[in-house]
């Protein structure tokens, strides 16, 4: 069962920690996440920018660098009471809603940036999913989305199933020691292209040890 309340109630509790994965002490694993990082500072300049599951606003801050102007939108309100204790050089606005409900008219925006929540999303939900983050992008617009490979994870081994629509479960703790079973699917850099060659051009796709990124124009 892919349990959406699940994911929620997950992310809610995990908000005050969340960021830690920013800050591991592994210097290649860094320098991946700060190339990124410039190249959505200079991706999202005098951009209208959509940011869909912005969690804490780490990647939010690197749009708002040189944006016009920057929506992020999060379920979690205790992510986005995260993301709004940070500094932004665009103006930001937050939105609390549903990556699934967005209150957005379709071709508002010029580059949409998602980070960290592919690797969440129900395998059976993809055109679904698609639909959603295409309908608010304009006719040149761009989708760009970040995720982990299975390194970044660490090598702590935390499996525990696959369901019948082959997502991945994995058993994920909080520091007080709350378990959750998170849906988490990885992908090697054939399954990335295939996936995303249908409903859009690819543009540009990196593929590291740690980190895949995927920069999209519509077709
Ligand atoms: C892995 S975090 C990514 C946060 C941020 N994008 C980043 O890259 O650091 C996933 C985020 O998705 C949010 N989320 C979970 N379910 C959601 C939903 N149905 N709609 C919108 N956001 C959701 C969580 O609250 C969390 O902030």
């Amino acid at each position: 069962m892919t349990d959406k309340k699940t994911i929620v109630d997950y992310y809610r509790a995990r908000a005050t920690e969340y960021e830690q994965i920013y800050y591991r002490d592994v210097p290649e694993r860094r320098q991946e996440i700060a190339d990124h990082f410039i190249f959505v500072e200079k991706l999202a300049a005098d951009k209208t920018v959509l940011e869909l599951a912005c969690g804490s606003g780490y990647w939010t801050q690197a749009a708002a660098k040189n944006a016009r102007e920057v929506i992020a939108t999060d379920i979690a309100p205790e992510m986005i009471k995260e993301a709004k204790t940070k500094k932004y050089n665009s103006p930001v606005t937050f939105i609390n809603c549903d990556i699934y409900d967005l209150p957005f008219k379709s071709a508002l925006f010029d580059l949409i940036i998602i980070g960290f929540w592919f690797s969440h999303e129900p395998k059976q939900n993809y055109s679904k999913f698609f639909e959603i983050i295409e309908r608010p992008l304009k006719a040149d617009g761009q989708i760009w989305l970040i995720d982990n490979n299975p390194p970044a994870e660490g090598t702590k081994s935390d499996f525990l199933h696959t369901d019948q629509a082959g997502n991945n479960f994995k058993s994920r703790r909080l520091n007080d020691g709350r378990e959750f079973s998170i849906l988490k699917n990885y992908f090697n850099q054939n399954e990335l292209h295939d996936i995303f060659s249908k409903p859009f051009r690819v543009s540009r796709l990196t593929y590291d040890k740690y980190y895949w990124s995927l920069l999209l124009d519509r077709k």
